[in-house]
């Protein structure tokens, strides 16, 4: 009998920054699957979650000033968080972990001594290189010119007392595991995996460290905290309640069906996890899926390189299923793809507002026109028109659950357009326009074409309901689809709605969009949120280099008051200062500050200038001296103070 179960999860992210939409992708399509599987009448648990611990983290808290918890907490729950974009993406996941919950803290520390017990986890010391963005350990012969062969960032040396994990004695059975069996798909990612990690001699792996905190103790040697993958792997049994009791789950859903994971990461699930659960003598997952990267202009997406892509501001100009469908239909699963803003507006018009919201709004607003809205009873088949049609969809089911067997998502929703396309056709095939025109003959035909047409959306809308849930549910709707023409089952069966169906008619589900406004608009937001991303407040820091004090008198402040002060000609910045320096004789100074001072707002201030810098020619006029003001640097943008003084102050009074 089939398995009635399915077990399914996405990486468990880094809150060290916001997500983008490439990370977005991953989760998407995991819940199109898990969807996918509950529609076919599959028990689904669908995992998702957080890595919180690491170096990376405790680096980035202590930069911001706060403690890695509140850093993490911030991430995940706070205001557009990682909950939060999951919530807006419609995400359905069962469960949510973060590895700094209770529960899998002390199941990590079980794990660890189990396979510190048997043997599989000893004590050394660790000497090799660590890339700290991908908080991975790289010995020399695996950099990539002397970088980290992920990410192409400078490695830094590591040497400490660390404890290790003997992952050398599982190669045979891990080049087995790749080489012979199905458990690493794409079979492209076996090569790889293979050729540069196993082939070159796999190294025992450095599992525990001591130079950091923000870690799982090691509850039998302190100061050594859990390596951060160790952790994160483990994340995939401890939230089923393996060496917990928080939850019960392990033995209903273990070994997991798939897990879904990028393909940087396939390393870790393809080569430690297993190696991991084999000396923890526990079952492997069925399979590791290594999907591939957004790409942005051919290149990765970075915070670095301020290309990334925020999901929210997609989602709220395009809809949160326009968003998921663009993800799906567009990329193949297994490889990477380039995305960009013009594909996604592409997609939505052809896909969605042309064909399959317009075979919706055409469909629904002809039973309207022609029939009140409810189809009569009596309706005039006629196979040499219907039977292509209506064999396409009634092979529709099965051509697209073969497809999502491979998490083909592309192609199954491929299978899934060639019918509305199809459908499309026959619309004009049969002009409906013409055959109303003489109801009381064609009346009956006409019926059966609508009836037809209805037929078509409720398949394809249940079909669809794994990529665009809200959406389709509204297809299912608008045709008067009831829960039992909604089914699976009845997705595989033609002719399931009543005859007599009556239709509601509803909004138009995807409006076309006017590219040229929403990429101005996209561009207008993108640099709105790159703005609102820079920090409040900048302030340059302090200088390390030490000067003596006698260097420090040589320079002469004095207080200045405005005499007169005047733009300079052919000049935006310069503004030409008359003062009074309290030696009876007028000084000249130019001061780049137009752009923050009108130059009246100034006659008669007390300011703070240095009068003893040779003089300097700008503009070709004189300047004797530098007004003295303090900068600093807000929302990106440079402000400028100058520093008045106490009027009671007099004019060249020295400061010191
Ligand atoms: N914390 C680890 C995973 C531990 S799983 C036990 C991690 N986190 S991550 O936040 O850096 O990445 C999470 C997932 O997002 C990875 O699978 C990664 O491949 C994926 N993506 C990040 N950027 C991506 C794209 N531009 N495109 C597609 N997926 C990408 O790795």
């Amino acid at each position: 009998m089939e398995n009635r179960r399915f077990y399914i999860t996405t990486p468990i992210y880094y809150p060290s920054d916001k997500l983008h939409i490439g990370h977005t992708y991953c989760t998407v399509a995991t819940d199109a699957m898990a969807r996918y599987k509950r529609l076919t009448g599959c028990e689904v648990m669908f995992l998702t979650g957080t890595d919180e611990h690491g170096q990376k983290i405790e680096d980035k808290a202590r930069e911001v000033g706060v403690t890695p918890q509140q850093f993490v907490d911030s991430i995940v729950q706070g205001d557009r968080g990682i909950l939060d974009l999951w919530k807006l993406m419609n995400i359905s996941n069962d469960r949510f972990i973060r590895t700094t919950d209770d529960y899998h803290v002390s199941a990590i520390q079980k794990i660890f001594k189990k396979m510190h017990d048997n043997g599989d986890i000893y004590k050394g010391k660790y000497v090799g290189k660590y890339c700290k963005p991908c908080e991975s350990f790289w010995t020399d012969s695996q950099l990539v010119d002397g970088k980290c062969p992920d990410c192409g960032r400078e490695v830094q040396d590591a040497e400490e007392e660390a404890y290790f994990f003997k992952l050398s004695k599982y190669a045979d059975k891990i080049q087995h595991l790749l080489e012979d069996t199905d458990f690493l798909e794409p079979r492209s990612r076996v090569n790889e995996m293979v050729n540069n990690f196993i082939k070159p001699g796999l190294e025992d792996l450095c599992v525990s460290r001591t130079s950091f905190t923000w870690g799982i103790p090691v509850d039998f040697d302190p100061g050594h905290v859990v390596y951060v993958w160790v952790d994160a792997l483990s994340n995939y049994i401890t939230a089923l309640g393996y060496d917990n009791d928080r939850y019960d789950d392990y033995s209903k859903f273990w070994p997991a069906d798939v897990h879904f994971v990028g393909k940087e990461i396939v390393r870790f699930h393809s080569i430690i996890w297993p190696a991991m659960l084999m000396s923890l003598g526990e079952p492997l997952p069925k399979k590791v899926f290594g999907h591939g990267w957004l790409l942005l202009d051919g290149g990765k997406m970075s915070k670095s390189k301020g290309n990334v892509v925020d999901p929210y501001i997609l989602a709220e100009m395009f809809g949160v299923d326009a968003l998921r469908f663009f993800l799906l239909r567009t990329f193949p699963f297994g490889s990477d793809g380039n995305f960009s803003n013009e594909a996604l507006i592409q997609t939505i018009n052809v896909d969605l507002a042309n064909d399959l919201g317009n075979l919706l709004s055409r469909t629904v607003s002809m039973v309207g026109k022609y029939f009140g809205g409810q189809l009569p009873a009596e309706q005039a088949e006629d196979p040499d028109k219907d039977s292509e049609l209506v064999d396409m969809v009634s092979s529709l089911r099965g051509r697209y659950e073969e497809q999502m067997e491979k998490f083909a998502f592309q192609n199954g929703l491929a299978e899934i357009f060639k019918v509305i396309d199809r459908a499309n056709k026959y619309i004009d095939e049969n002009a409906p326009w013409v055959l109303a025109k003489d109801m009381e003959t064609n009346g009956p035909r006409l019926a059966c074409v609508m009836y037809n047409l209805l037929e078509v959306l409720r398949v394809c809308a249940i079909l669809l309901t794994p990529f665009i849930p809200t959406s389709a549910a509204e297809v299912l709707r608008q045709i008067g689809a009831c829960e039992k023409c909604s089914t699976w089952e009845s997705a595989g069966q033609w002719a399931v709605l009543p005859k007599t169906v009556a239709v509601v008619r509803g909004e138009n589900l995807f409006p076309r969009i006017d590219a040229d406004k929403a990429l101005k608009e996209l561009d207008e937001a993108a640099e709105a949120a790159k703005k609102a991303a820079l920090p409040d407040l900048e302030i340059e820091p302090q200088l390390e280099e030490k000067v003596d004090f006698d260097t420090f008198c040589k320079s002469d402040f004095r207080a200045v008051k405005v005499k007169d002060c005047q733009p300079v000609k052919k000049s935006e910045k310069l503004l030409r200062f008359t003062l009074d320096d309290g030696t009876g004789t007028d000084r000249q100074i130019l001061s780049g500050i137009a752009k923050w001072y009108k130059p009246e707002e100034l006659i008669g201030k007390t300011l703070m200038a240095i009068v003893n810098l040779p003089p300097r020619k700008m503009m070709g006029q004189e300047s004797c001296g530098m007004l003295i003001s303090a900068v600093h640097t807000e929302k990106g943008e440079e402000q400028l103070n100058l520093l008045i003084l106490d009027d009671k102050i007099p004019a060249g009074a020295k400061m010191c």
